[in-house]
């Protein structure tokens, strides 16, 4: 005589879902409950401007910003975001640039731009807390992003004509900025 089967464990959805209060919308998102936030911004909402580096928290590549702090999504659990706000690159502009955008293009601090986004973010978190800050509080505000193309200087040049023109200054780049020491 056969054995009666045993009883089925109750079927459980393999999607998560959560809302996210993302770059000022109210969007919600489903996804495999395992998804990173990077993934799901990715992956599930086409945002493709959160760059994908080492998956290891040692690039910053991936930064944005959770709750106003600068964060590496890729290791932050999507599921753990519901109802919280997150900033990415692309709410970065409005109707034009941010002021950091406008001088990481002017200054050439984004070569090939793969970590720009996680620069931005993490300059713009900077500044929001810290109008004027110093040469060395950026560099360390930064000190978790890694670019291989620029050298960083031009960055830091950047921040700072960024937050000076944040400021109300009336501020351009120093012609050794721009063409080198002559
Ligand atoms: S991809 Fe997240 S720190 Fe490198
Ligand atoms: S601009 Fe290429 S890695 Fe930073």
């Amino acid at each position: 005589m056969p054995r009666p089967r045993p009883p089925r464990p109750p079927r459980t959805s393999d999607r998560a879902l959560i809302t996210l209060d993302l770059n000022g919308e109210r969007t919600p998102v489903a996804f495999a409950p395992h998804k990173t936030l990077l993934e799901v911004l990715r992956e599930d909402l086409g945002l493709t401007g959160t760059k994908h580096g080492c998956e290891l928290g040692e690039c910053g590549t991936c930064t944005v910003l959770l709750d106003d702090q600068p964060v590496l999504s890729c290791l932050v659990l999507a599921a753990a975001c519901d109802g919280r706000r997150v900033r990415t690159v692309e709410g970065m502009g409005g109707s034009r640039l941010h002021p950091l955008q406008e001088t990481f293009a002017d200054l050439g601090a984004a070569q090939c731009g793969y970590c720009t986004p996680g620069f931005l973010l993490a300059a713009r978190a900077l500044l929001e807390r810290n109008p004027a800050p110093t040469r060395d509080q950026i560099r360390e505000a930064l000190s978790g992003n890694l670019c291989r193309c620029t050298g960083y200087l031009k960055i830091y040049e950047a921040v700072e004509l960024a937050a000076a023109r944040l400021r109300g200054e009336t501020a351009e780049p120093k012609p050794e900025t721009l063409y080198g020491l002559r």
